[in-house]
């Protein structure tokens, strides 16, 4: 039945059905004259652009959708699918209860409660029309760096295969509940295959097929490095289970599997025949389909975001391209007619799209608004199930004393930033991509800690101070903390190769906001429970040591409010159940512990994989070692020690460096190699000339006018392995003539490719020099490094940013081994507004 359908169609048509146009990008109309097969909404994209879009002005585009694509003129007429990440349930629409990030699943150790979830996401989804969740997640995350760490389940594959079944089942949905009437069309042919039933829910997606956990130095989008059997026995346990459950679409991962000295040159995995076709396709005996990342072509060598011979035929079948789509088409049209792609490969996908379209049972399916509890907005609160979850995924990592659970009846001092904070409990992928920009009002549902608090103990027993200034604990009987990391989604959340897993480093103020309520006498004064958000396990010694009672919560969600109800005894003040929950990511004892899993040796973490206190166990935590990494990590003990300087710019650029300018309308703009002449930027913020510092012409003169941001930097297009500066103690160095007297804030940068970057603060040094004296300034690389720059991978070792007027004269630029030892070096706390 497919291949008569195939074969009825036009290669226009066929391509159309491989292509995925973002909903911003392509109208009603047009996928009808493109015969589009389907459509997606990126993070924190909604119909009309409308953040709080209901159910009924989902439906309407979805129901749009649907009739165009059935109005178009093809001899066979296909269904469309809209996906969607609804990747902690319904994640996208405003008024849906928002479940734990997966991370926190992965505590639960309950694949029933799993698949309770991935139900009622399902369930929600269907409110809002869409046939296809881009969900689970099924990364085995092996380094927590990696800013995807919380959409994993486990650093521990047994339990992501597990749970992949389990979500797979859940959201699909399939042939359960027989006797029930869907009121949807029934006797429709479903096709070849009978043994799959029509989905009751909706499609499932196994992403990121493969090894996106394992990426070197938990970089998004990186190098997945591992051996084939790593790949496969760690990486790609998920992808059996839900193959098993009968996932029908797999999300190809915008990583790579590269290792030369293993001899492995897959490169990006979307362009790897091996993996996507001889792998997934012929050894697993997947039959459904495979999508493409969010423009993830694009990174394949040779390819562009809409021409990707090599992405074809690796045999990706449908082609996430969200703005480009027009350019896909004609160009995929192109390559096959110029033999570079067969028309067997796009037989073959479309042969596969068709297919689970119809095991999907959208051949003759009623519109989406018409399918069962679509614009039913009650269906998107599933509070008690997200209660359950949030309660069964929390884990208790200090108690000592049994401080916990605590009293009802006293009166309880609530401080922190995630105290009151949708946002910070619900992290990224939360109606937005990133989750950032969103207030309270943008969660009708659900439950704050402070509100869940303020329930359990009665509004007049509570007192709330977000950042603890002025308040004192000595009024309280308990001091409930919450305290963690703010959202990220993807590579924005990466923490790279150099800083660390310190969230004292990272979140000063959460630190700051606990020291104030931590009491000076030990023993005295009330107990401090702290209840940490996050995506990944952190380094937080110093709050541990500040805290009676620790409680990792993770990303609980919409509910977070339910933690009260485990952080207190009943009303009739018992202990109860309590705690569950066990860690499935192992918990660094040390700023620099990564990667760090079950099963390494050594393995050394502070709380191993699977720790996690009950109620009634007395445990004492002992005070914990607070060193933390001066200049970050993995910045020595790399590119041996320099012994020569780095000239930068000396009577000129001393290549491959060269100086650039730049202002907000051109951040980059190269200075006139003409000595005589003067550049200035795109607009007139900063001007530099030829001058005389040490001798003649031997400078730069840059004159900041103090209109505007200005920037004037040295940069090389490829990046040095610098470590050998900072292991021989080295400093930046230069002769400066300060003109006149900066008016702003002087920053200096050491970048390592932007926005990767070590930034300090040199108005107070700048100021200090007297004006018109040529002076030589010494400022250690360590500074740098200390602020983020990776010395690894440095492509700017220059940079000075101010918005105010300032006039600088500069020469004899370099990196000068062990300077930053000479005494008239700044020291790195000078270097202040
Ligand atoms: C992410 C996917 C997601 C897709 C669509 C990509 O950037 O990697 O997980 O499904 O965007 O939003
Ligand atoms: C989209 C996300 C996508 C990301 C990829 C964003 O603009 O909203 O869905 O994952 O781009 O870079």
């Amino acid at each position: 039945m497919v291949a008569a359908m195939v074969s009825r169609m036009t290669l226009a048509e066929k391509v159309g059905q491989m292509t995925q146009a973002e909903i911003q990008s392509i109208t009603p109309a047009e996928v009808r004259q493109y015969h589009i097969g389907s459509v997606l909404n990126g993070g924190g994209s909604w119909p009309n652009n409308d953040k709080h879009a209901t159910p009924s002005a989902w439906l309407a585009l979805a129901d749009a959708y649907w009739d165009a694509a059935l109005a178009a003129d093809g001899a066979v007429k296909v269904p469309i699918m809209w996906g969607i990440d609804a990747v902690h349930g319904n994640s996208n629409v405003f008024g849906a209860t928002l479940f734990p990030h997966n991370i926190g699943l992965g505590a639960a150790r309950d694949p029933c409660l799993v698949r309770r979830i991935a139900r009622a996401t399902a369930e929600q989804v269907r409110v809002t029309g869409q046939d296809w969740a881009f969900a689970p997640t099924l990364a085995v995350v092996r380094d927590d760096r990696w800013g995807r760490t919380y959409e994993g389940f486990s650093e521990n594959p047994a339990i992501t295969r597990a749970y992949a079944a389990a979500y797979v089942a859940g959201l699909q949905n399939a042939g359960e509940d027989e006797g029930e009437d869907e009121g949807e069309d029934e006797g429709e042919d479903e096709g070849e295959d009978r043994s799959v039933r029509r989905l009751r829910g909706v499609l499932a997606t196994a992403k990121h097929f493969i090894g996106d956990g394992g990426t070197a130095e938990g970089r998004d989008q990186g190098v997945n490095p591992s051996p084939e059997a790593i790949l496969r026995e760690v990486h790609g346990q998920g992808y059996f289970g839900a193959l098993g459950a009968g996932a029908q679409t797999v999300m190809i991962s915008f990583n790579s599997w590269t290792n030369e000295q293993l001899g492995i040159r897959e490169g990006k995995v979307h362009g790897s025949r091996y993996l996507v076709t001889d792998v997934l396709k012929g050894k697993m005996g997947f039959d459904g389909l495979t999508v493409s990342d969010w423009n993830g072509i694009g990174q394949v060598a040779g390819c562009s975001n809409f021409r990707c011979a090599r992405a074809l035929n690796a045999g990706i079948d449908v082609f996430m391209v969200p703005a480009e789509w027009r350019q896909f088409i004609e160009n995929t049209i192109q390559l096959v007619g110029s033999g570079e792609v067969p028309m067997s490969r796009i037989d073959d996908a479309v042969t596969r799209i068709l297919r689970v379209k119809l095991r999907a049972g959208l051949f003759g399916a009623r519109r989406p608004s018409e399918r069962r509890p679509a614009g039913d907005a009650g269906a998107l609160v599933h509070r008690e199930l997200a209660r359950e979850a949030v309660q069964r995924s929390a884990v208790l990592l200090k108690n000592n004393g049994n401080v916990l659970p605590l009293a009802r009846n006293q009166k309880i001092l609530v401080v922190g930033k995630g105290a009151d904070s949708f946002s910070v409990q619900t992290g990224g992928w939360s109606l937005s991509w990133q989750g950032t920009g969103n207030t309270n009002a943008d969660f009708p549902t659900g439950e704050t800690v402070l509100a869940g608090i303020r329930r359990v103990v009665g509004d007049a027993n509570v007192t709330f101070s977000a950042t603890a200034q002025g308040v004192d604990p000595t009024q309280f009987g308990a001091v409930i903390a919450v305290i963690g990391e703010t959202p990220y989604a993807e590579g924005v959340g990466d923490i790279g190769r150099t800083r660390t897993l310190e969230h004292a480093s990272r979140y000063p103020s959460d630190l700051a906001a606990l020291n104030r309520v931590v009491n000076p006498v030990p023993g005295q004064g009330p107990p401090v429970v702290t209840i940490f958000f996050s995506g990944r396990p952190a380094y937080v010694n110093k709050e541990l040591n500040r805290s009676n009672a620790f409680i990792a919560a993770f990303l609980p969600g919409t509910e977070a409010g339910s933690l009260a109800d485990l952080v207190f005894r009943d009303a009739r003040g018992r202990i109860g159940r309590g705690f569950t929950g066990k860690l499935s990511y192992s918990w660094p004892a040390a700023g620099c512990q990564t990667p760090l899993n079950v099963g390494d040796t050594p393995y050394d973490p502070l709380f191993a994989y699977g720790f996690g206190l009950g109620n009634r166990d007395q445990v004492t935590l002992r005070p914990l070692d607070e060193t933390s990494p001066a200049i970050g990590c993995g910045q020595t003990g790399g590119g041996g020690t320099a012994t020569q300087d780095l000239d930068i710019y000396v009577r000129g650029d001393a290549p491959p460096y060269q100086l650039y300018i730049g202002s907000p309308a051109n951040w980059s703009v190269a200075l006139n190699p003409d000595p005589s002449a003067v550049t200035t930027s795109a607009d007139g913020n900063i001007s530099v000339q030829t001058t005389d510092v040490a001798v003649q012409g031997d400078g730069r003169k840059v004159t900041w006018t103090g209109t505007g941001p200005g920037q004037i930097y040295s940069q090389s297009q490829a990046t040095a392995d610098l470590r050998g500066y900072l292991n021989a103690r080295g400093a930046l160095v230069l002769d400066a003539i300060v003109g006149q007297s900066p008016a702003g804030s002087v920053k200096m940068r050491v970048d390592c490719v932007w926005p990767c970057l070590g930034e300090v603060d040199a108005t107070r040094l700048f100021r200090s020099l007297t004006t018109g004296v040529r002076q030589t300034v010494k400022i250690p690389l360590q500074c740098f490094a200390a602020a983020g720059t990776d010395m690894a991978i440095v492509n700017t070792p220059l940079l000075f940013y101010t918005e105010g007027a300032f006039q600088l004269s500069l020469a004899n630029v370099r990196w000068v081994p062990g300077a930053a030892a000479d005494p008239d070096a700044t020291a790195c706390d000078a270097l202040v507004p």
